[in-house]
């Protein structure tokens, strides 16, 4: 059975873009692979290291996010970064492998210093070790795992490209270890946000979480940009520019040819319209948001899955590094593992 390893930083919840980005392809693939999945507390430290509260916060909240839409904790092993300390081990071995202006290059680390000007300086001249350095940590991540498939958005393709060259790189000069992992770009490409967007983002507040509730999702689909060119309610509109057709397709309401077809002939007013998308929207979610009920109920049982996928993570992890330890030939064994002095 092939390994998939993936992950996300926990600095908020999660809505519709790393649903229909991510999370759906992740249920599906957990059936045939073995499935990691990191809730990359470290990584979110990176960027958020003066507010360790907030991550803490989503930890859990990540872990609920996931549960809630199907990640099944009998195939995959949820668990947290900070606790395999195995990953920050090797993200030491792999850092003599990279180059300083090869990470100044990465061009999602660089979109993201354009981002983060308050925290890293107008041009970058602030920037932390840490965070010119978590692709080297992702790196770890996934190699620790011996991931063959690491299924994530575009803008991680560079990380991941890093990690192969990172990997190689190791392989050659230690032996043969690691595999090289690849990119598994899910299907459904980028969702578009509610203000026509080309993506959507917590920091551009275009986003529909999947725990919104009733008013906050009317209040959200209520100011969605339709068609600048309908003016009345009786005019004929052009649904392909509409963001909320755009929804009604995406949650596959089942009466999109209707929709459509009304909106053309100007016989579907958009206040009807956003108020029909709202009602399909909560349905869509009601499932999510009944499960996500159920663990908030039950913290010990999120507790459980994350123990128990720790708990996996680790035994895989030690494996790996005793194998790197050993082609590095640092392998000592003054202090015994597992503490029974
Ligand atoms: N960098 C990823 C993000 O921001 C999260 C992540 C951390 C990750 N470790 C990973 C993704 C390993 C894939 C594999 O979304």
């Amino acid at each position: 059975m092939k390994t998939i390893l993936t992950g996300d930083r926990p600095t908020g919840n999660l809505h519709l873009g790393h649903y229909f980005g991510s999370l759906k392809t992740r249920v599906e693939l957990q059936k045939e692979y073995e499935t990691y999945i990191e809730i990359a507390d470290v990584q979110a430290l990176t960027d958020n290291f003066h507010d360790p509260e907030k991550v803490r916060k989503n930890v859990r909240e990540l872990a609920i996010d996931y549960l809630s839409c199907g990640i099944d904790p009998k195939t995959t092993s949820t668990y947290v970064q900070s606790q395999i300390p195995e990953i920050a081990e090797l993200t030491i071995f792999f850092s003599n492998l990279v180059t300083v202006s090869r990470l100044m290059r990465n061009p999602t680390t660089k979109a993201e210093l354009a981002q983060k000007k308050g925290l890293f300086g107008q041009n970058g001249e602030s920037i932390t070790y840490g965070f010119l350095g978590y692709p080297v940590s992702q790196a770890a991540d996934i190699a620790v795992f011996n991931a063959d498939l690491v299924p994530v958005g575009e803008d991680q393709i560079p990380h991941i490209e890093q990690t192969r060259e990172i990997v190689r790189k190791f392989n050659t000069i230690y032996g043969d270890t690691f595999r090289e992992p690849e990119a598994y770009l899910s299907q459904s490409k980028r969702v578009k946000g509610l203000d026509g967007n080309e993506k959507m983002g917590k920091s551009l507040g275009n986003a529909i979480y999947l725990k919104d509730d009733l008013e906050t999702i009317s209040k959200k689909i209520k100011n969605a940009v339709t068609d600048p060119q309908k003016i009345k309610k009786d005019d004929p509109a052009n649904p392909e520019v509409c963001m909320v057709y755009y929804y009604h397709q995406l949650i596959q309401n089942d009466q999109l040819e209707t929709v459509c077809k009304e909106c053309k002939a100007g016989s579907r007013g958009c206040v009807a319209c956003k108020q029909e998308l709202i009602q399909k929207m909560m349905e869509f979610l009601k499932p999510i948001q009944e499960k996500r009920a159920y663990y908030e109920a039950h913290p010990e049982e999120v507790e459980r899955v994350l123990k128990e996928g720790t708990r996996k993570a680790k035994e895989k992890a030690q494996n790996t590094m005793r194998k790197v330890k050993e082609q590095m030939k640092i392998d000592y064994h003054y202090i015994k593992e597992g503490n029974d002095e």
